[in-house]
């Protein structure tokens, strides 16, 4: 039976934790769909075309089984229809525990044959959250070494345009 994975997140934008994870799922599970949250209360850095495109362009030439998608509405609702059996998270610190605990759980009960899987990021990138790169970009601080090129430069052209939606 081909075991289906889905990573579930808002990857706006994508870091170097974010490509950790996906690397380990696609090792673990025959195919694995990094899925994007579109929420229309979120106010995102980048639309979800762009992340998209940037997902493509570092994930597609690396990762043979992994496919890019978009949902929206419950996250098992979209499993479900996707037949995947696992939703992945990333978990950093003890911080990230009790967000993660209550979402998994929430997630059991309202599908019980979907499970959540846990994958810790190499340490290096245990402290790295989207959130931080998007604070240190806008203040011209330097984000290298912690998300791909093409986020670099992107968050460099927006941050210099002053556009941030
Ligand atoms: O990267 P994020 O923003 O921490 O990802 C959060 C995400 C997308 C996994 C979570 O918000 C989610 O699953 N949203 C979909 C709506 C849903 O299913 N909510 C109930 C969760 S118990």
């Amino acid at each position: 039976m081909t075991k289906t994975a889905i990573y579930p997140g808002s990857f706006d934008p994508l870091t170097f934790g974010h490509v950790d994870i996906v690397e380990r799922s696609a090792r673990l599970f025959d195919h694995v769909i990094v899925a994007i949250l579109t929420n229309a209360q979120k106010a995102p850095l980048f639309t979800v075309e762009e992340r998209i495109e940037i997902m493509r362009e570092i994930l597609k030439p690396r990762f043979a089984n992994v496919e890019i998608d978009v949902f929206h509405g419950l996250l098992v609702d979209y499993a479900r229809q996707q037949k995947a059996q696992v939703i992945v998270r990333g978990i950093r610190a003890v911080t990230d525990y009790e967000y993660e605990f209550q979402m998994a759980l929430m997630n059991r009960r309202l599908a019980p044959g979907i499970e959540t899987v846990f994958m810790m990021p190499a340490e290096n990138y245990s402290y790295l959250s989207s959130r931080l790169v998007k604070e240190i970009a806008e203040l011209g601080g330097s984000v290298a070494g912690l998300v791909p090129d093409i986020v670099e430069k992107r968050l460099k052209q927006r941050f210099k345009t002053g556009i941030t939606e």
